[in-house]
């Protein structure tokens, strides 16, 4: 029995699926009773309803499992006391394997949710416990927001300048090796894999890969990220969650996110997906 934790997130969802194809049980663990269904639908096997900042459920969604698979909510401001809960309850089970879904570079201090995660990988080394660590960088599906002004305006509106430069990858692609490293038993102990599926594409590229397949000119237009922010607030989101994102576009702006995609190409024995291959995939 696999645990998978933010399992009713973007992440999450992809990661149970990956693994109901290699027929893996599940146990998920989600925030809300409205995310049980996604969560079954996806491949979840069992479901627990809790907050992860919650010992008891901790308690609860980790008797008798054989793995853990860590997925910190994102952008949470307390995802190492998140962690440190997870790698507890997986101590108490002994003989359990974690594999920890943090992030490429997480030795970036100027982006508050990278450096959190450095924290949790220590946590991870020092704890005994057999682990694994992934470290994926941005996925393709954060471009899905903003698909329809894509497609209604043909503007890509980033809150970074055009010439930003980010490695991506396809979440399908990192929860595909997810998935291996928790069924290939033994094989990924002490691994840690920087998940990578392009070279850094400019934000021109990026708009000019959808411009060619959707046969019309996609312009790139920088939000501000004062702008964005005050979106993002309107929406809802928390002020420290909108200032982490803000910390991030600031990093980007400044000195992009570069990866090689090698270690993917390895590890999923393919080419890892391009970013045309994604873009015709989810706009056809
Ligand atoms: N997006 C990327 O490009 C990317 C790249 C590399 C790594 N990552 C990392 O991947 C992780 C997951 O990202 P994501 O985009 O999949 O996030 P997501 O879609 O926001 O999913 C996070 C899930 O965790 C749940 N959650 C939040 N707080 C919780 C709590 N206290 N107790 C229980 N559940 C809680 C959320 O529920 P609610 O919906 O109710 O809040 C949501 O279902 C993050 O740590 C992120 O840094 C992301």
């Amino acid at each position: 029995m696999i645990l998978v934790t933010g399992a009713a997130g973007k992440t999450g969802l992809a990661v149970l699926a990956a693994l109901k194809a290699r027929g893996a049980k599940t146990r998920a663990v989600v925030r809300n009773d409205n995310q049980i269904l996604p969560a079954r639908q996806a491949g979840a096997t069992e479901v627990v309803v809790g907050n992860l900042l919650d010992a008891d459920v901790w308690r609860l969604a980790a008797t008798a499992v054989s793995h853990i698979y860590h997925i910190g909510p994102n952008l949470h401001p307390n995802e190492v006391r998140i962690g440190q809960l997870m790698v507890a309850a997986a101590r108490a089970i002994g003989n359990c394997r974690v594999v920890y879904h943090s992030v490429i570079h997480p030795q970036i201090r100027e982006m508050p949710h990278h450096w959190r995660k450095l924290k949790m990988e220590k946590i991870l080394f020092d704890s005994g416990l057999s682990f694994t660590v992934l470290q994926p960088t941005a996925y393709m599906q954060n471009l899905l927001t903003y698909l329809p002004t894509i497609q209604k305006d043909g503007i890509l509106p980033v809150p970074y300048p055009a010439a930003t430069s980010l490695s991506l990858v396809d979440l399908y692609d990192v929860a595909a090796v997810a998935a291996k490293v928790l069924t290939e038993h033994g094989q990924h102990r002490y691994a840690t894999y920087e998940l990578v599926g392009t070279e850094p594409l400019s934000q021109t590229a990026v708009a000019d890969t959808f411009s060619q397949i959707l046969h019309r000119p996609i312009e790139v237009r920088p939000v501000s990220p004062e702008a964005w922010q005050a979106q993002a607030l309107a929406r809802g989101m928390g002020k420290q969650t909108a200032a982490t994102a803000v910390a991030m576009f600031a990093y980007y702006a400044a000195s992009g996110m570069a990866g090689n995609p090698q270690v993917l190409r390895f590890l999923l024995g393919r080419e890892p997906t391009s970013l045309a291959d994604f873009i015709t995939r989810t706009v056809s």
